[in-house]
This record gives C-alpha cells, sequence and structure tokens, in this order.
C-alpha cells in the first residue's frame, strides 16, 4: 500500500485542519521537507509505524503493542485495520485516530497524519 503522510506539527504551525479538504493538496504545494511530508509504502502484513522506520522516518512510539497511543495517526483517507483496541475512545476512532503501531493497511491508498500526540483527548492517554 502507499502511504502518503503528514507531520501534524505543521498543520498547528500553518493553522490547519484534519478535516480540511485540500489538506493533502496544500502540503504537496508547501514545499516542506521530506520528514514533515512525503510517502512510503507498506509492505503486506506491515504496521505503518515498522514501514515509516524502514523508510528512515523517525514517528513517535512507545510501547509497539496498542497500548500507550504515542503513536496514533488521523488516517484522513483510506482504511486501515487494527486486531485490537483497549484505549481510543469511540469518538477518536470516528475522526479516524489509529494506533500506527498495531495497524494494517486495507486500502491500496492511504494518507495520515501522524505525530497527533497533542490532538485534543489524546495527551490524557499518552503513558
Ligand atoms: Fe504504544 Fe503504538 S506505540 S500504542
Amino acid at each position: 500500500a502507499r502511504v502518503e503522510f503528514l507531520d501534524y506539527d505543521v498543520l498547528t504551525d500553518r493553522g490547519w485542519s484534519l478535516t480540511d479538504d485540500d489538506l493533502f493538496e496544500k502540503a504537496a504545494e508547501s514545499g516542506l521537507d521530506g520528514d514533515a511530508y512525503g510517502e512510503v509504502f507498506v509492505e503486506p502484513r506491515t504496521n505503518l509505524l515498522k514501514a515509516a522506520e524502514d523508510a528512515g522516518h523517525s514517528w513517535p512510539f512507545a510501547c509497539r503493542g496498542g497500548a500507550c497511543a504515542n503513536c496514533a495517526v488521523a488516517v484522513v483517507d483510506g482504511e486501515v485495520k487494527m486486531p485490537s483496541n483497549h484505549i481510543l475512545s469511540e469518538e477518536m476512532l470516528e475522526q479516524g485516530v489509529r494506533l500506527s503501531c498495531i495497524s494494517l493497511p486495507v486500502t491500496d491508498d492511504l494518507r495520515v497524519v501522524y505525530n497527533i500526540e497533542h490532538l485534543p483527548g489524546l495527551d490524557e492517554l499518552r503513558l
């Protein structure tokens, strides 16, 4: 699967929102550096965090086991599956929040915002 990614810090800096329809189009045109915006390819049965790391990126994480939410990403387009979820609320799931350390792509194309630890509601979940 092909994953286009964007750093949440960019949204904070520029006053963009996760719900902006043209979020990734704006990002593509903004000359962002390759850590803040780009794409990675995810092999079958590989989680998003691992794929990002294999491509040389350092996305936040701690437990790697679906228990801390440090690795949370917001899936803006496409779909991933998580084998389990013990910490994210229904409301967060509805916003597209997923744990990248245990999320596998379902669709061929995905757009995710990583580094969303300061998204309201997530701060309290991080250990
Ligand atoms: Fe802890 Fe993913 S690193 S939930």
